[in-house]
């Protein structure tokens, strides 16, 4: 309650009702919580049914991807995507991201970027496969899915640690 609020005596909470209490929108029906529900976590956790080789990738490397990035992954018009030299800047999928699955949530939510959200999950398995395979983190012949990606180790996985510093004015 807002009591002791001035002008707020005896206001009331929002109506839950369909319309509301100006009689505008509706509630979203689970369609449209499940197109936006797509976060991946570094567990895994929210990956998709599908799967992608590193060959599956290439073709749509080729087709959506090298334009802005570059044939190999070495950057162009957009970031380069393959290095794993730690000192070299911009960083990269292979010297800074912690996690792989982050890769599949990063490109299925956000690439290409001319035309996101155009991607099914298999071809956003084969794009992993691919951008791992370039940064040599797995092999030729691997097949990334649900059960493989999050048992990939990415190289910068320890470079990070968790800042639980309570004492510091740094904690915010
Ligand atoms: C129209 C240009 C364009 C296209 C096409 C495109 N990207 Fe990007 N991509 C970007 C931009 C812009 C960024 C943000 C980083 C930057 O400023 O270069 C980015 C960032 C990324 C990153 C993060 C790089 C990092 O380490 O920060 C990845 C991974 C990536 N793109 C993958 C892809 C994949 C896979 C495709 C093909 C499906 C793709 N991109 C197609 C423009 C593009």
């Amino acid at each position: 309650m807002l009591a002791g609020v001035p002008g707020a005596a005896g206001a009331q909470p929002p109506d839950a009702g369909a319309a509301g209490p100006l009689g505008l929108g509706r509630a979203a029906t689970a369609e449209e919580i499940a197109a936006l529900d797509i976060d991946v976590r570094p567990d895994g956790a929210g990956l998709p049914l599908g799967g992608g080789t590193v060959a599956d990738g290439a073709r749509v490397w080729d087709r959506a991807c090298r334009a802005c990035h570059g044939a190999e992954g070495e950057g162009g018009i957009a970031a380069p995507v393959v290095g794993r030299d730690p000192a070299a800047r911009p960083p990269t999928v292979g010297n800074y991201w912690p996690y792989a699955t982050t890769l599949y949530d990063y490109v299925y939510r956000a690439m290409p970027g001319n035309a996101p959200g155009t991607l099914t999950p298999d071809e956003v398995y084969g794009l992993v496969a691919w951008i791992l395979n370039r940064n040599d983190i797995i092999d030729d012949e691997a097949v990334m899915n649900a059960a493989t990606l999050p048992g990939v180790v990415m190289p910068a996985r320890d470079r990070f640690m968790p800042d639980d510093r309570l004492e510091s004015d740094a904690v915010r």
